[in-house]
């Protein structure tokens, strides 16, 4: 997870900075950068691997001298840690990126969508690019415009409006060196300021500055601040200044780490797009579409590396994510899937053939049953690989083959980002199986495996606006808490998300609720649909939408109250369902991480609004490591 950290103010910014990136180490990276403003203009020094590797740049002099130099009152400065998303592990790779005269430096979290675009525009005005990745596209579009004749934080605002995805974007220039500007996009990167009288911090996350400074904004989607020292302007992208509400953190550890939210869960699920963000990281390359999972394929022998079939086993959440996983896998790789329960596969006596997997999804990497389950298969001679969040766990060090879901700590009992990322890890596993086999299955034009890995670049962008402020959550909660039965009902690679659906809600709010295919209601449950009934439909507009319109259509000849989750602009489903919660519109095999989150959203506002321990709801924990 890439760290952010800026400083304008009177104390010495490089080391302000370089303390603040040591608080974000424990988020991972591969390399790290910082940029100081000096007498003699912007000095950039960077290093691959560890904090200490650019510290010791530091004291050696590195690209600059160690400490600001400026005889202005304050001193200013950029740094970050990188994961490498676009373009390997190097020294060049690393941020700050400059323009070509070194005068604007930059630093990106997230993913610059139409970055290829955008570098194309820039080439053919004879810029030549010195990384490969894509945030380089920022510092020489600021360029552009200030060579046009644009003042700095104009031609800023002009270079952000231009970048699309989710972002978040931090930068200064040697000419106006009393500025930093940073801006949100999307949900993919947090911006968290820090104003104390005389100096102003800005980070990716609170504990990066806590050290210095307890008065702090957050910036929304689409807000850019301008930040000078000891104060801020907040600006919407078309200009118009917003006012922005400080916040105090609080002392104690917990309560700092859940910042601006009430709780884990909600911190959680509103970090989705950052930690989809990190689980593609360094795995696809955007221009080819070429997916490469290392960690998987090192423990791997090569005749093993495209299995016959697979075995997933999962409990929970994680089923339900392998059941989506099934779909993505046979559908894109053409390899039949099996899923089963980790406590009954482990006493099923199963069929295990040469050239099964056995893959095994588990966040905590500990529950007992999906841990047997993989030890069986173990036992008898299958490869077993492993979907996991936590290093280090049981279940890695049973697989031979690993794929992180890289979703970070998720605290909240409540699976919600592990759930996402393992989706997204599974489509990953898919493109990267149909790749190597070379198969082509789709009869859409141009959906091979490498152009559905490159739709992978606009998905934290889709998760983010999936995210946006919706009033209609506290509207459900209001009128359905009472509530004591709830039916979800989905169809295709969405049926997992309507079982999801009723988990969510059922262990955190306990309120009694049922997911089904929508093809079998007519086989039982549609006998308990009266008009006290709410019933959630996924109907996002798939291969199976009219389907979908005809069980609403059911459900609603029974006097059912129908709350649909549809793709935005659908005005047919208005005047079917009684409500409707929109999701943006997405490639198919890609509906199911968006379709995801209206339930995680519902169900959270429903327990807050019942009263529940959202984080510890009663009887679970995080890990199950009993049977
Ligand atoms: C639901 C939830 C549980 C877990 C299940 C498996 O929100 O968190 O259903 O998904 O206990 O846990 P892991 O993934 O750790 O194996």
């Amino acid at each position: 997870m890439c760290g952010i950290i800026g400083y304008l103010g009177p104390r010495n910014a490089t080391s302000i900075i370089l303390n603040g990136l040591r608080r974000l180490e424990y988020r991972g990276y591969d390399s790290a950068g910082i940029a100081i403003l000096s007498n003699d203009g912007i000095h950039v020094t960077r290093a691959v691997g560890k904090l200490s590797n650019l510290e010791s740049r530091l004291q050696q002099g590195g690209d600059s001298p160690p400490f600001a130099t400026r005889d202005a009152p304050h001193s200013m400065g950029i740094g970050h840690t990188r994961w490498a998303t676009h373009g390997g592990v190097t020294e060049h790779n690393a941020h700050p990126h400059l323009n070509d005269a070194g005068t604007i430096a930059v630093i990106q979290n997230g993913i610059i969508e139409n970055f290829i675009e955008l570098k194309g525009e820039l080439q053919a005005e004879g810029i030549r690019f010195r990384s490969e990745t894509d945030t380089e596209v920022i510092p020489h579009l600021v360029d552009l415009y200030m060579k046009a004749g644009m003042p700095f934080v104009r031609a800023a605002f002009a270079a952000i409006v231009r970048l699309q995805g989710s972002n978040a974007v931090v930068m200064m220039s040697a000419q106006e060196p009393d500025k930093l500007i940073a801006a949100r996009l999307g949900n993919a990167g947090g911006i968290v300021i820090g104003i104390n009288p005389d100096e102003t911090f800005v980070a990716s996350d609170i504990p990066g500055i806590l050290d210095y400074t307890r008065n702090v904004i957050f910036l929304e989607d689409g807000e850019v601040a301008i930040a000078q020292a000891g104060r801020v302007s907040v600006y919407r992208l078309d200009g118009a200044p917003v006012s922005k509400q400080r916040h105090v953190i609080a002392w104690d550890p917990v309560s700092a780490e859940k910042g601006e939210y009430r709780h884990f869960m909600q911190k959680e699920i509103f970090e989705q797009a950052r930690a989809v963000t990190d689980t593609l990281r360094g795995r696809v390359n955007f221009e080819t579409g070429e997916v490469t999972l290392e960690s998987l394929e090192a423990g791997v022998k090569n005749a093993e590396k495209f299995p016959a079939r697979i075995h997933t086993v999962a409990c929970g959440t994680s089923k339900h994510a392998g059941l989506i996983g099934k779909f993505l896998i046979e559908r894109i790789a053409r390899v039949p899937v099996e899923v089963d329960y980790g406590s009954e596969y482990r006493y099923r006596d199963p069929l295990i053939e040469p050239g099964l997997a056995v893959l095994g999804i588990t966040q905590s990497g500990e529950t007992a049953d999906t841990l047997a389950a993989m030890s069986i298969g173990k036992a008898r001679g299958a490869q077993v690989w492993a979907i996991v969040n936590a290093i280090g766990s049981q279940a890695e060090r049973m697989a031979t083959g690993v794929i992180h879901m890289r979703a970070g700590p998720e605290i909240g009992v409540c699976s919600t980002k592990t759930f996402l990322t393992s989706i997204v890890d599974q489509y990953l596993l898919a493109c990267a199986l149909a790749q190597r086999a070379n198969v082509q299955t789709f009869e859409r034009s141009n959906a091979d495996p490498f152009s559905l890995a490159r739709d992978l670049a606009h998905l934290p962008g889709l998760i983010g606006q999936t995210l946006k402020p919706d009033p209609i959550y506290e509207v459900l909660a209001n009128y359905f808490h009472d509530r004591r039965h709830f039916l979800f009902l989905g169809r295709g690679i969405n049926y997992p998300i309507a079982l999801e659906g009723a988990l969510k809600l059922k262990e955190i709010s306990y309120i009694h609720a049922e997911g089904y295919p929508a093809g079998e209601m007519k086989h039982g449950p549609i006998a308990l649909i009266d008009e006290t009934m709410p019933v959630i439909c996924v109907a996002v507009q798939d291969g199976v939408y009219e389907k979908m319109i005809s069980q609403i259509e059911q459900v609603k000849a029974r006097g059912g109250i129908v709350i649909a989750i549809a793709t935005e602009g659908d005005g047919f489903i208005r005047q079917k369902a009684d409500y409707v919660i929109n999701v943006p519109a997405a490639p198919e095999l890609l509906t199911p991480v968006l379709t995801a989150i209206p339930m995680q959203r519902l169900a959270y506002e429903m327990a807050v609004r019942l009263g529940c321990d959202v984080d510890q709801p009663r009887n679970l924990a995080k890990s199950v490591t009993v049977e």
